[in-house]
């Protein structure tokens, strides 16, 4: 039979649905020449070695197994960019996406009428009510509206990860998508600069069956984020904004913890026994100290939440040698401001640049030698 669709089913943490997937797959697609890549992210659980075992039973099913790498749109577009079908489908893995959608939805693709076609949990006719989370469907609707306002796309449901597409129109401007977060559908129909010509399909988004939601804790988080790599990224990189960002934080907790230590010693029985300096000094270590610990988790959560380190020696290994960037970026910081106010600067803008070089020294050690492959 010859190849007509791949679907690419992105995976973590997906064990126990795959082969009922792969079941259902086969009902909804009998007399299609199909094929399923699992683009699976190293699950803990094993996803990847069930996958495979699929596959020796039953060759139209592939897998890919990437290490170190997290993201639900990134490993959409690596699956869609590894058929060679001529039409290619991203759905969810745990049965909240209805199979047999994808033979109505593969008709309208391959009939050139459309360029894209989409399950929407908002169209006329869907429902969400067996997905039994009305805080999601609550979340989900803000999302698009804010994404129809910002990109112009107008549709019920650009934060579907239910479409289908021409794999040729894909790979066209895979080399242009932010493959950040999860808004996969939404970032194609922001890219490709053709209006595409869109069918939507209502979908009765199910109940997810087995496992739970990767994307609860994350996902206006990572919507955020995606916003911003869509429309500023290409100025100043979102990671580096976000480490930017979270280093600012970092000063307001410095001088928060700063302004404790010095009450502390302040206290009128302790004045007597301490001199000044020494309270600064035990203040401004303690506050360096919490404030780039603060700074290293919350860098470790969000800046690089796709390779963040767990377990404790990684974490502790970790710490250190974001201390360690940081002492050193701490020189470069303070050795260009000295420079630039004996050259004549003003104290502020020269300790600004000594900032903004610091920074950037950090940010560059610390993504190689801290979050990197090193
Ligand atoms: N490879 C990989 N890497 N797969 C991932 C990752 C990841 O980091 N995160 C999630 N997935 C997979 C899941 O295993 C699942 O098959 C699919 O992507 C969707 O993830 P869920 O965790 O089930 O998401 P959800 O049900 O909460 O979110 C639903 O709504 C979103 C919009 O609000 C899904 O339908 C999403 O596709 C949709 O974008
Ligand atoms: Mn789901």
């Amino acid at each position: 039979m010859t190849l007509r669709l791949g679907v690419v089913l992105p995976t973590y943490n997906e064990r126990g649905n795959l082969r009922s997937m792969v079941d259902r797959l086969d009902k909804a697609l009998a007399g299609i020449g199909w094929e399923v890549i699992v683009v699976d992210d190293n699950s803990p659980d094993g996803t990847a070695d069930e996958a495979r075992t699929l596959a020796q039973e039953d060759a139209r099913v592939r897998v890919i197994q990437r290490i170190g790498r997290r993201g639900l749109s990134s490993a959409a577009i690596e699956g869609m960019c590894a058929t060679a079908a001529p039409v290619v489908a991203v759905m969810d893995a745990d049965h909240q996406h209805d199979p047999d959608l994808l033979p109505q939805m593969l008709a309208a693709v391959e009939s050139g009428d459309y360029d894209l076609a989409y399950a929407s949990r908002f169209a006329e006719g869907a429902s969400t009510e067996a997905w039994g989370r009305p805080d999601r469907v609550k979340a989900s609707n803000l999302a698009n509206r804010i994404a129809n306002k910002v990109t112009g796309v107008e549709l019920t449901d650009p934060m579907s990860g239910y479409f289908m597409l021409p794999t040729q129109t894909l790979r066209a401007d895979a080399h242009r998508l932010s493959g950040v977060g999860f808004k996969i559908l939404l970032d194609i129909l922001a890219t490709v600069e053709r209006p595409l010509k869109v069918k939507e399909f209502p979908l009765n988004f199910a109940a997810r069956a087995e496992g739970e939601s990767k994307l609860d804790r994350t996902v206006i988080f990572e919507f955020l984020v995606g916003l911003y790599d869509k429309w500023l990224g290409r100025w100043i990189p979102t990671r580096f904004a976000l480490f930017g960002t979270i280093g600012g934080l970092g000063v307001v907790v410095h001088m928060a913890v700063l302004a404790v230590v010095l009450n502390l010693f302040g206290a009128d029985f302790l004045v007597s026994h301490y001199p000044k300096e020494v309270a600064f000094i035990a203040g401004q270590t303690t506050a360096a100290l919490v404030a780039m610990t603060f700074n290293f988790v919350l860098n470790n959560e969000l800046t690089y939440a796709d390779k963040r380190l767990r377990g404790f020696g990684p974490l502790m290994t970790g710490w250190a040698r974001f201390a360690l960037t940081c002492a050193f970026g701490l020189l470069a910081n303070i050795g260009a401001a000295t420079a630039l106010v004996r050259l004549g600067f003003h104290a502020y803008p020269a300790a600004l640049v000594g900032i903004v070089l610091g920074s950037v020294w950090n940010f560059a050690l610390s993504s190689k030698f801290v979050w990197g492959k090193y």
